[in-house]
């Protein structure tokens, strides 16, 4: 009796020390321990290709992927902050080439697609940053969500049908120098189900999966499929907050998040994210989902509160 309660213990504690150490290696691996890879070689090609690139994390990427050497394809929606992101990347790497594609991701048309993918394939995509994404004006729940049913349309179509169709479109060209990158921007409110979230928390899960499921296929081919995760990053989207240890600037993300490529298959991109995720991991259900609603509730009445000065 007293061998098997013992016996009991001991895989009970080698069981909690090993979750340990994968909760310390998920924390510390990509953004300690591993040397960021050559990304040019992993790329095998120059252009790297950022979708939602005139703000935010997609902005700072190609900052960051242009001091890094890679010529930048921008696609956003306005033209006239296309052209005034490619004059400051070139101002400041001017040893570089930039090219723009106007894009609105709220057209699901696979025409249109057609037409975008002609042009990125213009030249040798070594990277897909499949960055762009939408958030509804606040968290409500699905019938009540401001906008309706066009906004739910719209949430669908921007968080899922870019990395989709964009990545299907670029991959011959990858499958046939056998390299590359594709990296899609998840969101931490993908980890789990976020009531008054919805269709973004479904859709962020939704390139999660998506980009699981590529790694499968082209995983053998010489390409890296990383699904990036990230908690709050301060951007226009987040409400532009003041930055803290959890919520950092856009350009400290990228950095760190282009750092992990080819050394994590799927995180959140930054140290403290991490450590948050794997705490908020550890918190039991009914306490993590207490406080998912009150956060919602809270953004939802500053979001209003703030209208209502306004008018
Ligand atoms: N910031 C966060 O806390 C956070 C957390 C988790 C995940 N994320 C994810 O990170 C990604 C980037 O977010 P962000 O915070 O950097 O956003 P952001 O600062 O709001 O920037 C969004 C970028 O996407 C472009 N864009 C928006 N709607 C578009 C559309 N319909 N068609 C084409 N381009 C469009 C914007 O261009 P215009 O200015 O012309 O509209 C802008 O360049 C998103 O996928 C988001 O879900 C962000």
């Amino acid at each position: 009796m007293v061998c098997c309660v013992t016996g009991a213990g001991v895989i009970a504690l080698l069981f909690i020390a090993y979750k340990f150490i994968n909760i310390l290696l998920r924390i510390l691996g990509p953004y300690v321990f591993c040397k960021p890879i050559d990304l040019k070689k992993q790329a095998g090609a120059n252009w790297a290709v950022v979708t939602g690139a005139t703000d935010g994390i997609g902005k700072s990427y190609c900052f960051e992927l242009a001091k890094r050497g890679f010529n930048i394809y921008l696609v956003s929606r306005t033209q006239s902050k296309l052209e005034q992101t490619k004059k400051e990347i070139l101002q400041k790497h001017a040893n570089i080439e930039v090219k723009i594609a106007v894009f609105d991701f709220k057209n699901p048309s696979p025409a249109d697609y057609r037409k975008i993918l002609a042009k990125l394939n213009e030249v040798e995509v070594g990277i897909l940053i499949n960055n762009v994404g939408m958030f509804f004006e606040y968290p409500d729940i699905i019938h009540r969500i401001a906008g309706g049913i066009d906004s739910l349309a719209d949430v669908t179509t921007v968080n899922t049908l870019p990395p989709t169709l964009l990545s299907a479109g670029v991959l011959p060209q990858m499958v046939s120098r056998r390299a590359g990158i594709v990296v899609n921007i998840s969101s931490g409110a993908g980890a789990i189900p976020i009531p008054q979230m919805s269709i973004y928390s479904a859709a962020k899960k939704y390139i999660t999966w998506l980009t699981a499921i590529l790694r499968k296929e082209y995983g053998h081919q010489g390409i890296i499929f990383q699904t990036i995760a990230p908690h709050k990053v301060s951007t226009n989207m987040s409400g532009n907050p003041d930055t803290s240890f959890f919520c950092p600037d856009s350009d400290s993300f990228a950095k760190s998040a282009l750092n992990t490529i080819g050394n994590s298959s799927e995180t959140t991109g930054y140290i403290t994210h991490q450590l948050e995720l794997e705490l908020m991991t550890l918190l039991p259900e009914f306490l993590l989902n207490d406080f998912i609603s009150k956060t919602g509730d809270s953004i939802r009445k500053t979001v209003l509160s703030r209208k209502e000065k306004s008018q």
